[in-house]
């Protein structure tokens, strides 16, 4: 503990101001002191240090304003300051490449939230922009600095400022890694990407006490904001990790699909191209019967580079699935209906997840891939009054406007808006495949042919015979992929076992796609 007013002797000899300096390190080193830290390790959890130490390349992390703090008085502040002031910062490697790193230590005031602690996050936040690398935030902190009021809310108002400026130049990811709460979750929020870590981690805007005040409800905090909560039911985070280690291997993982910032891409990874790309299983995924599920992530494990598809938000709005992966070494962004959950109806959720995540693709310069297996949008009063219809035209407008290579492949229903809405030709995208399974229509046979034949089917003298050979009428036509082929609308019907090496020359075609939106402002998503 330092206190900044006391006059420092540094020593007259150079070797006695060295050693001054080493003590000041080994001091920093400490944080909120042996006690605080064993208290941390008790609870589970790792330290600032200890996050950072595992997160970047070995010996790679350069610390930036270690002697830095805090500079309020109140409250006894003026005898109690801490080197470092309650957060590590600096930069390092990430598999030898920049990155920026904020690391709050819960051992200093809990972590909170100082003038200057908030000083030192925006100062490498924008070394990170000028220099064009991301920043990673790992979060563990009881919020603002109770004793400093308004200089520190102000702190917060200056991270979250330039998190908006930074979004979509550089990638910004946020670990929680302790609590987080109050206003300060607005900061990860804005971030590209949410993890936690459970069990230790949470994130509320307001916490159980005063939940049970206003609303009378009774919930853990765990409950409340844990990372099961975040990831399942609000999908505020899009990775629940098993603990602290797992979450820092996600987090590079994560970057190894990710350009450093806007104007690049994302690194390339040596592959070579194989005599033979096919992929017999593909042929087989989809069921005779074209209401039996599967797995769309069978399709995507056989379509990309062997154990390379990461999901993101796994566990929220799993009617949809999303993720990164590698095709012939280079980065793709995925979005797949699942048939297997909901038949792969599109919702809410589902929505809002999936435009996000082309959103993010597309500031960063990802292709993106689209398997369609779609029923349509889900009815219902549920899904109007939640906004369906704002939310499904959160995806169709995140499609219509990505610049990115785009490729779509439908492997079985592709039915009314949501055919449009899922990367269709029309929308966009670059490269529109469709398997003989594809049934691209307006809607499904059955439900088309009571409406249009309704008359036809109440007057005829074996009613359920009549429908049946309606429902076969309109199967013959619509249910299958040659009308939209006829019309260029899908650019080619491929057998499935193919998937994989028509899109490896499909995202080379398009490696140096050029599209430019009309000049404006910025648009006006429906959000
Ligand atoms: C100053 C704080 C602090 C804070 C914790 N500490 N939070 N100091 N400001 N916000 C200190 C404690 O005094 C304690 O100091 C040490 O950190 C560890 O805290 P404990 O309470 O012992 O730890 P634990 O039991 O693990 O509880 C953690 C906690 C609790 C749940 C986070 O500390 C807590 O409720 N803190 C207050 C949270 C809060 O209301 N923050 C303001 C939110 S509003 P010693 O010296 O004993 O080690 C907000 C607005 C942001 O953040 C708005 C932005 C727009």
């Amino acid at each position: 503990m330092d206190n900044q007013n006391k006059p420092i002797y540094t020593g007259s000899t150079n070797e006695e101001k060295i050693e001054l300096l080493r003590r000041k390190n080994a001091e920093a080193m400490l944080g909120g002191g042996e006690g605080r830290i064993a208290s941390q390790h008790k609870k589970g959890k790792l330290t600032a240090r200890e996050r950072i130490e595992l997160l970047l390349d070995e010996g790679s992390f350069q610390e930036i304003d270690r002697f830095v703090m805090h500079r309020a008085k109140d409250f006894g502040l003026d005898k109690e300051h801490y080197l470092g002031d309650g957060v590590v910062t600096g930069y390092g490697e990430i598999n030898g490449r920049l990155v920026y790193v904020y690391s709050q230590d819960f051992t200093v005031f809990g972590g909170s939230l100082s003038e200057t602690h908030a000083e030192k996050i925006c100062k490498i936040m924008d070394m990170a922009m000028k220099n064009g690398a991301p920043v990673i935030g790992l979060n563990d902190s009881g919020g603002a600095r109770i004793q400093e009021g308004v200089n520190s809310l102000g702190g917060y108002a200056d991270i979250f400022y330039r998190n908006t400026l930074a979004s979509g130049v550089v990638p910004q990811i946020s670990a929680i890694m302790g609590p987080c709460a109050g206003g300060a979750v607005y900061s990860p929020a804005i971030t590209d990407f949410i993890l936690m870590v459970e069990n230790t981690s949470y994130m509320f805007v307001t916490g159980p006490n005063v939940v049970k005040t206003v609303t009378q409800e009774t919930v853990t905090a765990e409950e409340l904001g844990g990372a099961s909560a975040h990831s399942t039911k609000s999908g505020v985070t899009h990775f629940a990790c098993r603990n602290e280690v797992e979450c820092i291997r996600h987090i590079k993982d994560l970057l190894s699909y990710i350009p450093q910032n806007c104007e690049e891409i994302a690194p390339v990874y040596p592959y070579e191209l194989k005599a033979d790309e096919s992929r017999k299983e593909l042929d087989t995924i989809v069921p005779e019967n074209p209401n039996h599920p599967y797995d769309i992530r069978d399709v995507v494990r056989g379509i990309v580079d062997s154990d390379s598809f990461m999901e993101v938000h796994e566990n929220y709005a799993d009617n949809i699935v999303v993720g990164f992966a590698r095709i012939a070494g280079r980065s793709i962004g995925i979005v797949g209906n699942q048939p297997q959950s909901m038949a792969g109806v599109l919702d809410n959720h589902a929505s809002i997840k999936a435009a996000r995540f082309v959103r993010f693709c597309d500031s960063f310069n990802v292709p993106l891939l689209v398997l369609v297996d779609v029923p349509g949008f889900l009815p219902g009063t549920d899904q109007e009054w939640n906004g369906i219809i704002t939310n499904g035209a959160k995806l169709l407008y995140a499609f219509s406007e990505a610049t990115v290579p785009r490729i779509t492949v439908i492997t079985r229903k592709a039915y009314g808006g949501a055919y449009d809405v899922m990367n269709s030709k029309h929308i966009g995208a670059d490269m529109n495949f469709a398997w003989p399974t594809a049934e691209i229509a307006v809607m499904g046979a059955k439900g088309a042919a009571e409406i249009i034949f309704r008359k036809e089917i109440a007057a005829a003298a074996d009613p359920e015979a009549k429908l049946q050979e309606k429902v076969d009428e309109y199967t013959a036509k619509f249910a299958n992929p040659y009308r939209a082929a006829h019309r260029g609308f899908i650019d080619e019907v491929i057998e499935p076992s193919e998937t994989r090496i028509k899109l490896i020359k499909a995202f080379k075609m398009l490696e140096n796609k050029v599209d430019k939106l009309p000049r404006k402002k910025h648009g006006n998503i429906p959000l």
